[in-house]
């Protein structure tokens, strides 16, 4: 799908170069060609990634950290080398500071149940914001009902942005806990502003930060976060994979959250000692295609300018907005200045189900439904939205065919 428009987009930005890397691109839905707006729920892969993970297994698969067998040796140094390009990326101070999970739902049920443990006492408070993904609304649910803490929400403005007047910071409060990039809204949080306050407080905070990886330049030490999640699937690597980033102060004073081997430094049938992190925080064998896999993702990212790939998006994202306003009825959901490609609306009269379904038909994948934040929809009075979401691959064809789809499928719904 090639375009002399796609030069609106970003002048010298070569979509099709990129586009190329991308097998599944090639892929036809429904006889028609993908046009894949569902990022947000998980990005393609390019083949970089793909290759990177059958590559271990092709040649190198054995466990890390426990052998001395050549295999071993060469699976631990890949492994270790991904962390390092994870630790880069994000400008931690320390490779140990990064801790391999599943993903950002792993990484937070990490923190909210070892901070749980560390921080909370019966009567404390737990603070999230109204735009949260479940995957940070439960783990804080389950931790204050565990501690007889109480969990405390920042409401959210028309525009889909968090009320900054009305931050319930109280003296008991003991922990932050709010998403960098909104999954639902596209909204770009002021992250920084937030943790200063929190800081000042002597309140611990979490980030997270799933929908922030694929888009912005992240910096742990910059924003001032103890801890910052985030998953490798949604930012062009394999699905089973994130990382949990923590300041080593915290996360030496942090209780482990699973136990098993390779966390431990002795164990006796009385009682175990932990290892060093970040491995105490890294029970079992992980998933060690998928780590490599994510570090090969991270370094693709970093082959390209992470600012011409933003503002591509950036491009996409306004020329979507007027184009989808146009059409009579539509409402966006989540309207910040700040947003990342995301966009989330609902059609007078028309069920995101059946206009999702009308628009696969036609070769289009977005995302229908509450988007995993219910609290989000009810505060907006919706049952759901229809929500594309683009990456650097998406192009300006792309979204006339998705506007074309959705003035179709409204005139037919309606
Ligand atoms: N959190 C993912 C989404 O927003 C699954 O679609």
């Amino acid at each position: 799908m090639s375009t002399k428009t796609d030069t609106v987009a970003k002048k010298g930005y070569d979509v099709e170069e990129i586009r190329a890397q991308f097998p599944i691109l090639k892929e036809l839905v429904h006889g028609k060609p993908l046009v894949y707006f569902d990022n947000a729920a998980t990005s393609q892969k390019p083949r970089r990634v793909i290759k990177a993970e059958s590559a271990y297994y092709a040649t190198i698969n054995a466990n890390v950290h426990r052998g001395v067998h050549t295999l071993s040796t060469k699976a631990t140094e890949a492994q270790e080398a991904a962390r390092e390009t994870a630790r880069a990326q994000i400008n931690a101070k320390h490779a140990h500071e990064v801790i391999f999970t599943s993903g950002t739902t792993a990484s937070i049920n990490l923190a909210a149940t070892s901070l749980g443990q560390l921080l909370l006492k019966k009567g404390d408070e737990v603070v999230i914001s109204g735009m949260e993904h479940h995957s940070n609304i439960v783990p804080w649910q389950l931790a204050c009902e565990r501690h007889s803490a109480v969990l405390k929400v920042i409401p959210i403005t028309d525009s889909g942005e968090w009320d900054l007047k009305q931050v319930p910071f109280s003296e008991r409060t003991r922990i932050l806990a709010i998403s960098h990039v909104s999954n639902t809204l596209g909204t770009i949080n002021p992250v920084k502003k937030l943790i200063a306050q929190a800081k000042k407080k002597g309140i611990v905070t979490v980030v997270d930060g799933a929908q922030a990886a694929p888009h912005l330049r992240i910096d742990v030490q910059d924003l001032g976060a103890d801890l910052y999640a985030f998953s490798g699937h949604k930012a062009y690597g394999p699905t089973g994979t994130g990382v949990l980033y923590g300041r080593e102060e915290l996360l030496e004073r942090m209780p482990p959250w699973q136990g098993g081997g390779e966390m431990i430094e002795t164990v006796t049938l009385g009682k175990s000692t932990w290892a060093k992190l970040p491995f105490k925080f890294e029970a079992g064998t992980p998933h060690i295609a998928g780590i490599i896999g994510l570090g090969e993702a991270i370094r693709w990212m970093q082959d390209y300018d992470l600012g011409a790939m933003a503002a591509h998006e950036r491009a996409l994202l306004e020329y979507a907005t007027k184009e989808l306003l146009a059409i009579e009825g539509l409402r966006i959901i989540g309207t910040a200045k700040e947003k990342v490609g995301v966009i989330s609306f609902v059609i007078d009269g028309v069920h995101h189900y059946d206009l999702g379904t009308l628009l696969d038909q036609q070769g289009i994948a977005v995302r229908t439904g509450h988007h995993c934040t219910q609290p989000l929809m009810d505060r907006f009075g919706v049952s759901g939205t229809t929500r594309a979401s683009f990456a650097c691959f998406n192009t300006i064809d792309e979204v006339d065919a998705l506007v074309a789809g959705v003035t179709k499928g409204a005139k037919m719904l309606r």
